[in-house]
């Protein structure tokens, strides 16, 4: 059995039907802030609960855990604060506790793979080109930001207990900015949101100079990373770091292949407009992915050609409705301010 937090969200709800393609059994718990896109399914267990409720009970008959839940991008992290924190951190250490007292208990390692973030690499700083130079594990990170801060936070107490529990094995993925489908879609994520704003108008904007970087990985990636991390060598991966991702774009570049794609593909004509006026709060982050390929011969494949052309042909074939630029579900901050009784809903 596979426990999932946050099992129906973004990344969930991707993972959990190729677990289940797998053979294994899944445990989801989930607060369904998003409602519920998984499938019914005999061997899938899904509980609507808060992770900062954890129960020692969750893991009974459970080999692995990976956990995914928790507030999940920089707006909704300076949107709830106090939510962020208890949901990244608190609820993250509450977990690994009881998963350590089991594997203590069962006399059996436990791994425990953590949704991190490359944006960890980022620090705000006046010199910005500090961020360009590439980022590997062993890069000393000190993040400022309410979510890359509680990411970290939570790397640190995963670790801490690693060294006091030797059956207690924490694999930490830094995933770049994902894109892809998803049956639970976020427009909220850079890729996603040119395919969707190519599709409604025609062209899009870059905000800012367009010159920061960033690091991208496909969303089935992600999922392929994370099946991996559960049956790679533990000596290995036991108390490791990994940055996963594909390739790191600007912003700009990142625009520009898109329209690239769709011109050549779909035979439709797109334009970038760079808007300099509005500052886009230039978050830059070079990161180097050599380490995953090096200890575990894993790479992140795919790249973004084929997922600008899904997400548009998913639009075209309604998936998202007529307007999915106006539907909130599909933004998490959005989604949050117009109803925060959402974030109170177990
Ligand atoms: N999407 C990305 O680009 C990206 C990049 C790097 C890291 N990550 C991390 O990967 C993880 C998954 O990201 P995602 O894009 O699927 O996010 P998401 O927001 O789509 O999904 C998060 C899920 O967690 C659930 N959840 C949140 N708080 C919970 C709680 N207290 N108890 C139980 N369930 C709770 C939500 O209902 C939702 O289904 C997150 O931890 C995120 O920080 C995401």
């Amino acid at each position: 059995m596979i426990l999932v937090t946050g099992g129906a969200g973004y990344v969930g709800s991707v993972l959990v039907p190729e677990l289940l393609a797998l053979g294994k059994q899944v445990r989801v718990i989930d607060t369904l802030w998003f409602e519920n896109p998984l499938p019914d399914h005999p061997n899938l267990e899904l509980i609507r609960g808060d992770i900062r409720q954890a129960q020692a009970d969750w893991l009974d008959g459970v080999e692995a855990i990976i956990h995914l839940a928790g507030l999940s991008n920089d707006p909704t992290a300076d949107f709830a604060p106090q939510l962020n924190a208890e949901c990244n951190v608190m609820a993250t250490q509450k977990l690994a506790e009881l998963a350590a007292q089991k594997g203590k208990r069962d006399g059996k390692p436990l791994r425990f793979v953590f949704a991190s973030s490359c944006s960890v690499y980022y620090t705000a700083t006046p010199e910005a080109e500090l961020n360009m130079h590439g980022k590997d594990e062993a890069t000393p990170v000190s993040p400022t930001a309410n979510y890359s801060k509680t990411k970290r936070l939570a790397e640190i107490e995963l670790l801490r207990i690693a060294e006091q529990v030797p059956e207690f094995c924490p694999i930490i993925l830094r995933k770049g900015t994902l894109f892809g489908l998803s049956p639970r879609m976020r427009f909220d994520l850079v890729i996603n949101v040119f395919t969707l704003n190519a599709w409604k108008q025609g062209k899009l904007t870059v905000f800012g100079s367009g010159e920061a970087w960033r690091p991208l990985l496909h969303i089935r990636d992600a999922v392929d990373a994370y099946i991996y991390m559960l049956s790679a060598p533990l000596e290995n991966v036991r108390g490791e770091i990994f940055n996963v991702l594909h390739k790191n774009y600007r912003i700009l570049e990142l625009a520009f292949w898109v329209t690239e794609v769709l011109e050549k593909h779909r035979g439709v004509s797109i334009q970038v407009k760079r808007d300099r006026s509005v500052q886009s709060g230039e978050r830059s982050y070079y990161v180097l992915a050599d380490k995953l390929q090096r200890q575990l011969g894993f790479m992140a494949e795919r790249g973004a050609a084929q997922a600008v052309l899904e997400i548009w042909d998913a639009l075209e074939a309604g998936a998202f409705g007529d307007d999915p630029a106006s539907d909130p579900r599909y933004y998490n901050i959005r989604w949050f301010k117009q109803d925060q009784a959402i974030l109170e809903r177990v």
